[in-house]
């Protein structure tokens, strides 16, 4: 892989993509033939916010590939007590083979990318979502066998996994509609950026508007997230009272394609951003998106950890 890090899909061509989707396949479907991709090797795990799939997926993951993770808390380690991030980024790779961090500030992360001498993975940050949108990416492929020419909507928080959504929506060809409330857009900066992606191959980018029932239309996905992201507690109330008609429920459902799939990055709350009768019916994939961050993060680390050759 040409990437040394992986900062967001924004910097991945669809070949690249492409290549980690089927390196996933291949490691899913017989996991046994890379026991010892990466034996010896040594993962460095920053959390400055909670998780469940992301460190349990790559712990598991680096354990099933030979090699070996660590998690470090932010309040572990002395980045809290005011050690920086580049003297983090430089120390870590004396030690490690690669770094995969969760960060509040997006910038952290290129920080962690620009000083550190190993690869760096961002494990969501304030801004973008890389490893879950993989993983998204895969499991509708596994679905539908192809992603060119479907359409994800998505109802919500114009937020992280939205950002990331879109990137990799246009790099794949794929069309894309987002429903927000007045305030809660997605950020204008990565709007415009993924459609001039979208234009250098004569598509058009993501669209932007505050009805979810006109996003939904002819959607093949409908994809949602929490109205408040980590870090934004404080907020929640507002947000509560701002994303009301928000929630995909099955009436919205039955404005997208008939055999629309729901999808949720997860953690999720019923009754808020989705109705349970969607994510615990049957169009819901959202356990296959779960799963396969490990799949996909392993493909992922093989590609960016192994020796080359
Ligand atoms: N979807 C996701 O990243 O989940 P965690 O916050 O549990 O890692
Ligand atoms: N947007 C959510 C995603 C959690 C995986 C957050 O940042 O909290």
């Amino acid at each position: 892989m040409k990437q040394k890090h992986l900062l967001s899909l924004k910097d991945y061509s669809r070949a690249d993509i492409e290549d980690i989707l089927e390196l996933a396949r291949k490691v899913k479907s017989r996991p046994g033939d890379y026991r010892k991709a990466l034996e010896g090797k040594t993962l460095a795990m920053i959390f400055q916010k909670p998780s469940t799939r992301t460190r349990v997926s790559f712990e598991v993951g680096m354990y099933q590939l030979g090699g070996h993770a660590l998690f470090l808390g932010a309040d572990a380690i002395q980045l809290n007590r005011g050690e920086t991030v580049p003297d983090t980024a430089r120390v870590l790779s004396r030690f490690v083979d690669g770094i995969m961090a969760r960060v509040f500030a997006h910038q952290d992360i290129l920080d962690l990318a620009r000083h550190a001498t190993v690869p760096v993975i961002n494990g969501l940050s304030d801004l973008l979502h890389p490893c879950q949108v993989l993983a998204d990416l895969f499991t509708l492929f596994e679905r539908r066998g192809g992603l060119e020419g479907l359409k994800i909507a998505y109802v919500g928080d114009g937020n992280n996994v939205c950002h990331e959504l879109m990137f990799a929506a246009v790099k794949l060809g794929m069309a894309m509609s987002v429903a927000s409330p007045p305030g809660y857009e997605p950020n204008q900066l990565i709007v415009k950026s993924a459609t001039r992606d979208a234009q250098k191959s004569n598509r058009s980018g993501p669209e932007v508007t505050s009805d979810p029932k006109e996003a939904v239309k002819g959607a093949d996905v409908v994809y949602t997230d929490v109205w408040t992201s980590m870090g934004q507690e404080a907020e929640a109330p507002a947000r509560a009272k701002a994303f009301q008609g928000f929630m995909v429920d099955q009436a919205l459902m039955a404005r997208a394609e008939p055999d629309a799939v729901f999808m949720h990055c997860l953690p999720a709350h019923r009754g808020e951003e989705v109705a349970a009768e969607v994510i615990d019916g049957p169009r819901s994939v959202v356990l296959d998106e779960a799963e396969n961050r490990l799949h996909v993060q392993k493909a992922l680390m093989v590609l960016m950890m192994s020796p080359p050759g």
